[in-house]
């Protein structure tokens, strides 16, 4: 079979290379992976940023979906034509994260889905709605469990109001999942289009940060001096600061994401006088994920991104790294 592996790090070290087909022992699923979505995690593990330790060679990428070829011993959870996905921490089943749970994450710890074919135990393995394809469902195991967990820490009630930052994959599976919760969603975009694409999905209010760098101000004057409820905070230490000024009291932020560097130092007095709660996410458990999944079939949500075929796993690569992307990145695999 045909995968991509990380030789040494650069997105032109990418190889495209013949492996050994594996085979399922007992207790694990053969799947011929079928479609394969990027996350900004992706990028860092190639470039060598997110585990400059990472063991080489290594096949990246977390998020996977394809269907069962064959199970080994023992699998009766899973059957031959089976459409999966893989979930993003391999021993993260459910209740909460511990730090045996947390190993064994795809595409770090472990071998990724960027390949023709993957062996993963069946307790990996999540069944995908079924009016997805392939490809759609691809982008669920990192970024829409994430974003699912995210809108969770903030407990929303209907009408509450929900800030989201760029236009990538975490941000508008947040924007999609909000809506389907009953709240507003402001959003902040550093593109004008992005924002026009982001109202189509139901965004209520937009900003062009670099237009507009008091994105904050906008959100306090959109909420008539109150705040928002929940920021999905994926800019880091480049936006937490005017992510707590943008917070209503008693308001949460959920920590996910890096993308930026130190901008103004944080403002600690916000976090207490507004009774600030941060709640770290880091992904989810397969509970969380098959959670996700029932909103997503019964809503008959459709993810939304851009397709590349299996020969262009750098250009998406690339195209992630100028950020020029609306929603996910996505490889079939041909
Ligand atoms: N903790 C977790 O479990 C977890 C899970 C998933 C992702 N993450 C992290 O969350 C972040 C987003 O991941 P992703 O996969 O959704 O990334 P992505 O698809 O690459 O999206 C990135 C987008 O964010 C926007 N952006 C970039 N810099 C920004 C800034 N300074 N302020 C506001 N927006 C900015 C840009 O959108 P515009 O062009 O529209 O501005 C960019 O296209 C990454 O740091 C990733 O590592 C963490």
């Amino acid at each position: 079979m045909r995968a991509w592996h990380i030789s040494s790090f650069g997105i032109d070290s990418l190889d495209f290379v013949e492996r050994p087909t594996p085979e399922p022992g007992p207790g694990e699923v053969l799947v011929k992976v079928r479609a394969v979505s990027f996350n900004y995690r992706d990028l860092l593990m190639v470039k060598g940023i997110y585990n400059p330790k990472l063991r080489l060679p290594r096949i990246p990428c977390s998020d996977g979906a394809g269907e069962v070829v064959a199970v080994g011993d023992g699998v009766t959870a899973f059957k031959p034509r089976d459409r999966v996905a893989g979930i993003f921490m391999q021993n993260w089943l459910d209740g909460p994260l511990t730090p045996a749970k947390a190993r064994g994450a795809l595409g770090g710890d472990i071998d990724g889905m960027l390949a023709e074919r993957v062996v993963l135990k069946a307790s990996g393995l999540v069944a995908i709605p079924e009016h997805l394809s392939f490809e759609e469902a691809a982008t669920l195991p990192c970024a829409a469990v994430t974003a699912w967990n995210a809108l969770a820490a903030g407990n929303l009630k209907p009408g509450a109001t929900v800030l989201i930052q760029g236009t990538g994959g975490v941000s508008i599976f947040a924007l999609q999942l909000a809506r389907l919760r009953g709240a507003r969603v402001l959003g902040i975009s550093g593109n004008n289009d992005k924002l026009n694409r982001a109202y189509s999905l139901g965004l209520d209010a937009g900003l062009n940060y670099r237009d507009n760098p008091e994105w904050d101000q906008w959100a306090l004057e959109e909420t008539a001096g109150e705040g928002v409820d929940l920021v999905v905070e994926v800019g880091g230490l480049g936006t937490m600061a005017r992510s707590l000024k943008a917070l209503r009291m008693g308001g949460v932020i959920a920590q996910i994401g890096v993308l930026s560097g130190p901008a103004d130092p944080l403002p600690l007095p916000y976090i207490l006088h507004k009774q600030a709660r941060i709640q770290g996410i880091y992904v989810g458990s397969r509970q969380d994920f098959e959670d996700l999944n029932k909103a997503v079939s019964l809503a008959l949500l459709r993810p939304v991104g851009e397709n590349f075929n299996w020969s262009q796993a750098r250009d998406a690569l690339r195209r992630m790294e100028e950020a020029s992307h609306f929603g996910k990145l996505v490889l079939t695999v041909a």
